[in-house]
């Protein structure tokens, strides 16, 4: 039963007077309007709807879909992720970004195997002791598979719930972005409504998604818009309020490029465990081309190639990336940390996005 208590937050008192109207017309739109043959729906398989909800934190549906089909392919369970190398797992995830969900990953399915007996445990306070998966996730797993009533809060979510009750908090503030979890608790299905809660997450998603969009929120179309406070006093758009600007800053990194003279290898390193590329195989990165050129062998150095620089923008940062290109003897390379790589070999390694351009484009051309 919703307490009748009138000592709570006025966003959170506003949001239990409109619940009942907002979860059911939620659910009813979600039913014909919403989102139903994504291959992570029409499941209560936690694996795949974990594996789904890791892929999906700031990556576009239309990308995960590939990946998320070879990566069942690959691991079909939680027991296969966990007894994959490090190496598989990272060379499934090349691409995807964000490299730190691709660790967590593993050591997560690791856990629910150690932890759980391979089976991912059944409520959001449980689920969210596990590696990468935050409140959010534990609630979108708990509520998909085990209709368990509680609520998720991504950057959709918040866009929505601040719009439908013109929250003028600032969500930079996590006191605020608290607040407004104790508003979106209020707003679930009632408890016991196993299939209602399910599809109002989902119903969420794809409203945030589709509709109640960021600069041109679609509210002719809203089945919520008769009770959105934000639509009412004209000018939803200008919510959520968040301050915080991310601040950019940019880095310059120089790339060595050496190619075996048979031109059947490339040089890589495992990246170490923190840092830029944390876990991934690279290209030998430098700080500068004088830094490059100091761990060259006296012969290779007059044969550097300085090829051109090219940006690649990471959500925090400008990378300014220099390739530097040359052709040695497999000897040559016999002091530098890293190893050859056959051609055949490094498509299936874990690689940043610039390197593995660079490779297809350079790796196996001579000259
Ligand atoms: N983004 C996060 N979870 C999602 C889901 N279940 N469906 C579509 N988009 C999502």
């Amino acid at each position: 039963m919703r307490s009748a208590a009138t000592d709570a937050a006025p966003v959170v008192r506003q949001a239990r007077q409109c619940a009942d109207a907002f979860w059911l017309r939620l659910v009813t739109w979600q039913k014909t309007h919403g989102r139903s043959s994504l291959p992570w729906q029409n499941t209560r398989d936690p694996y795949r709807v974990w594996l789904s909800e890791i892929m999906l934190q700031q990556t576009q549906v239309s990308t995960v879909l590939g990946y998320y089909e070879r990566f069942l392919t690959r691991c079909p369970t939680v027991a296969d992720l966990a007894a994959a190398p490090e190496d598989e797992v990272m060379g499934l995830w090349s691409g995807l970004g964000y490299y730190s969900r691709a660790r967590n990953l593993h050591r997560c399915a690791q856990d629910v195997v150690a932890r759980f007996g391979g089976s991912f445990p059944h409520s959001a306070e449980l689920l969210q002791t596990l590696p990468g998966i935050g409140r959010s996730t534990a609630s979108a797993i708990a509520a998909f598979c085990f209709g368990e009533r509680v609520s998720i809060m991504d950057g959709n979510v918040k866009r929505v719930l601040s719009r439908l009750l013109a929250f003028e908090g600032d969500l930079a503030s996590s006191a605020n972005e608290k607040l407004l979890w104790k508003a979106a608790d209020e707003l679930l299905p009632p408890e016991g409504d196993t299939e209602a809660i399910s599809r109002y997450t989902q119903g969420l998603m794809d409203l945030g998604a589709t509709v109640c969009l960021s600069r041109q929120p679609q509210c002719l179309i809203c089945p919520v818009e008769a009770l959105c406070e934000g639509r009412r006093q004209g000018d939803p758009a200008r919510l959520p309020i968040k301050t915080r600007k991310l601040k950019r800053s940019a880095q310059s990194l120089w790339l060595l490029l050496a190619r075996s003279a048979d031109g059947r290898a490339v040089w890589l390193q495992k990246r170490p465990a923190s840092g830029i590329w944390a876990g991934l195989h690279a290209l030998p990165v430098f700080d500068s081309a004088e830094a490059l050129e100091a761990v060259m062998p006296d012969a290779l150095r007059p044969a550097l190639q300085h090829l051109p620089a090219f940006l690649h923008v990471l959500t925090h940062k400008d990378l300014h990336l220099h390739p530097v290109q040359v052709d040695a003897a497999r000897s040559d390379m016999a002091g530098l940390e890293g190893r050859w790589v056959a051609a055949e070999d490094w498509p299936a390694l874990g690689l940043p996005a610039p390197v593995r351009r660079l490779l297809e484009e350079r790796a196996t051309r001579i000259g």
